[in-house]
């Protein structure tokens, strides 16, 4: 049976309708699933820099909410003063877009880690457990070898003892700049020291191994085979730590430790 011209282009288009509503609404349904996940991952990390939590912890969605939810407490600074910003929606504020658009950023002064702009309003988190401030967890970001890395620095509240670092997202090599991922290297941050006696931020990857804890305070083992990766993480966390950075926040937390 041969069917018309007409017939054809109506059969046709109306597989074309049918698939498309269904991308469409796959795309729709997806959406809120989506930003679920990247809620939640966004939590786990900030829990995991924050020393609550195993990067292999295992933890159910509704667990990493709970503990997140009771223990960590997002707020927004500005980043010039370290003051308190008003109005940022804690929910809403995206980092990113916020450094693109001139009216919530500014140019950031030169620097070793290729920011270009800096948000005038920055989320951070607070540690808190049983009423207490357990520790400040800040936001970093800077150029490695192969583009951005995107991470969190978390402090005591002393503002100067680190507590842990982890990255979200960065193009370093697997095996290479990749093992700033690796458990065992962000193992050696804990405990380091962020400053020097005299306030200036001294904490850097060296090449080669460093010495325990207490014996060498500033400095954490390089990355193998990948000494410019290592040279991006020294200067963008002492960026971040820098006057330009969180220095006018963590002043204050510094001055009620001394
Ligand atoms: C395929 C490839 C991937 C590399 N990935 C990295 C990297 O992720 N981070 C890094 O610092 N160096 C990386 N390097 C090495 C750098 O080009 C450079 O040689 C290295 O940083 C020097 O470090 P070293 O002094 O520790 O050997 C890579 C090299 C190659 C060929």
């Amino acid at each position: 049976m041969q069917h018309s011209i007409g017939y054809v282009i109506g059969f046709a288009a109306a597989v074309c309708l049918v698939a498309s509503l269904f991308v469409a609404g796959s795309a729709v349904g997806l959406k809120d699933l989506q930003e679920a996940n990247k809620r939640l991952d966004v939590q786990k990390k900030v829990l995991t820099v924050a020393g609550l939590m195993d990067d292999d912890a295992g933890l159910s969605a509704e667990e990493i909410d709970a503990l997140y939810s009771s223990s960590i407490q997002p707020k927004a600074i500005e980043l010039k003063t370290g003051e308190p910003a008003g109005d940022v929606d804690l929910a809403e504020y995206d980092q990113q877009k916020a450094k693109k658009d001139p009216e919530t950023s500014f140019e950031a002064p030169e620097n070793d880690s290729k920011i270009l702009r800096l948000p005038n309003e920055i989320v951070v988190f607070d540690i808190v457990r049983d009423g207490e401030l357990e520790g400040l967890i800040l936001p970093i970001e800077g150029y490695g070898l192969w583009g951005f890395l995107y991470g969190y620095l978390a402090l005591e509240p002393d503002a100067r003892t680190i507590r842990g670092i982890t990255f979200y997202e960065h193009g370093e090599t697997p095996g290479l700049g990749g093992e700033i991922d690796n458990p065992r290297w962000k193992a050696q941050w804990p405990g380091r020291l962020a400053f020097d006696e005299r306030g200036n931020p001294a904490i850097a990857v060296k090449k080669g191994l460093a010495g325990p804890v207490d014996e060498d305070p500033y400095r954490v083992d390089g990355l193998s085979g990948a000494t410019i990766t290592s040279r991006g993480v020294t200067n963008l966390v002492r960026f971040w730590l820098g006057d330009d950075g969180f220095g006018p926040y963590l002043d204050k937390y510094r001055a009620e430790a001394s």
